[in-house]
């Protein structure tokens, strides 16, 4: 069977600044939540710190370099905004802005379409000693830096994101696995409304900008929850609450719906941890966007006697549950649906990120990634179903570039198509690079 993608589907591969720039500390970036976080005894799986990662501040030529080989049509990556304001507000750093003006450059100049986050999880802690996102100042502090980044990069960049996950916020906030590390769960719904509220602001002054080419979107993931035995209540509760109180429902209720659901409402009123909602909030947050971008990398089936075993696998993971063998891509077909049916979303769809950690013994096992080409296989054939039914899905970036740092795994999580070697900071191709390669240039592939 071939399966055969849409003229002009946008192949990419997709990185941020935290996981893979370093320059941590050099030409005026000041450090971020992640680089205090990261610190902090236990909070990485084995201690280590973001200070150099991939040298991407460094090699970004020799990425772009990389790129080109895959021949991929577009690039996604963040800004970092401790890099581009230190300070979190005020003064910006022209050093920051010439290495991502020099990064566009050598992007633009390959051919190869831009498509960056505004923030990807890594806040100057210069504002978290402020309060962070709990603080309605945010909204203030954040426009600021995404005006600047406007401003700047504005119509060069084809594709902007005012977020990625804004799950990361709660996990850093109510579960405190990520960074800043707190466990309030009444702090951090506060925290996700002014994140929301923050999106809803950028968006509207995006658009007073009157851009020619740039579209602006967000990217939330979706990790959809079924009840593993279906009726029973507790299997059934648990899918709900995963959806809905605590997963993608707390974003693509408000997002594109223009409420918070009665379900998750509900539940923090009861819980009193609903979060303060000024006037007009809502309509600010529902704004009309340009794209939507789907972090996509698992469907979880929920027993709830499992559920305890689930969220410590998870927490040791990095905030990810990539626990194969329990495989549920071939779900991607019915949140796609859900995504059009339920959230009303009649905008272009971008798969922003898939991908799986591949482990191994040594090098040469980490390059024989087999187990990483079936399971992408496995994303793209029910993709390819969901467009041909008629989903409006117009590219799909894989996660990653090249191995990173995968938060509070560390470095032990490789989710790299190329390999990167630490020591020598050498990238090297794995047999998935290769694979892809094949894939961009046939637009597709066949299995047999
Ligand atoms: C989620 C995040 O956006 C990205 O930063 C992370 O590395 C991957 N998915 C894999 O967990």
């Amino acid at each position: 069977m071939k399966y055969q993608f849409p003229e002009n589907f946008v192949w990419g591969v997709a990185t941020a600044a935290q996981q893979i720039e370093g320059g941590a500390f050099e030409d005026g970036r000041s450090a971020s939540i992640w680089d205090v976080f990261a610190r902090m005894p236990g909070a990485i799986k084995h201690g280590e710190v973001p200070d150099v990662c991939c040298d991407s501040y460094h090699r970004y030529e020799t990425d772009i370099g990389l790129l080109k080989k895959l021949g991929v049509k577009s690039y996604r990556f963040s800004f970092s905004w401790s890099r581009i304001i230190p300070d979190g507000v005020g003064e910006v750093n022209p050093a920051g802005i010439a290495y991502y003006k020099n990064l566009i450059r050598g992007l633009k100049e390959a051919g190869i379409i831009p498509n960056a986050t505004i923030y990807h999880w890594d806040l100057p802690y210069a504002l978290q000693v402020r309060g962070g996102f709990g603080n309605r100042d945010m909204i203030k502090w954040y426009l600021h830096y995404a005006e600047v980044l406007f401003d700047n990069f504005g119509e060069d960049v084809d594709m902007w994101a005012t977020f990625n996950e804004p799950i990361a916020v709660y996990v850093g906030h109510a579960l405190g696995w990520f960074a800043p590390g707190i466990k309030d769960e009444a702090y951090a719904r506060q925290c996700l409304h002014h994140l929301l509220v923050c999106h809803g602001e950028a968006v509207k002054l995006f658009r007073k900008k009157n851009f020619s080419n740039a579209r602006i979107g967000i990217v939330v993931d979706v990790w959809k929850h079924y009840p593993a035995r279906k009726g029973d209540p507790d299997d059934e509760w648990a899918a709900l609450y995963n959806n809905e109180i605590a997963g993608y429902g707390m974003f693509l209720n408000p997002l594109f719906l223009g409420c918070y659901s009665d379900v998750h409402m509900k539940y923090m009123k009861e819980n009193q941890i609903a979060p303060v909602i000024r006037e007009g909030d809502m309509e600010t947050i529902c704004q009309k966007l340009d794209f939507y971008g789907l972090n996509f990398y698992n469907a979880i089936f929920d027993n709830v006697e499992e559920q305890e075993r689930k969220k410590q696998e998870q927490a040791k993971a990095g905030g990810n549950y990539q626990d194969r063998p329990e495989c549920h891509t071939e779900m991607l077909v019915d949140v796609l649906h859900m995504l059009v049916e339920k959230y009303k979303i009649q905008i272009p769809i971008y798969i922003t990120e898939n991908g799986l950690p591949v482990d191994g013994e040594n090098k040469e096992e980490l390059l024989n990634d087999q187990d990483r080409i079936d399971y992408v296989k496995s994303v793209l054939i029910p993709l390819h179903k969901a467009i041909e039914e008629g989903i409006d899905v117009r590219g799909y970036y894989l996660w990653s570039l090249m191995d990173n740092f995968e938060w509070s795994a560390g470095f032990d999580a490789r989710y790299g198509i190329h390999y990167t070697d630490y020591e020598t900071q050498e990238r090297i191709p794995k047999k998935s690079a290769f694979w892809y390669v094949d894939v961009i240039r046939n637009n597709g592939f066949e299995e047999v």
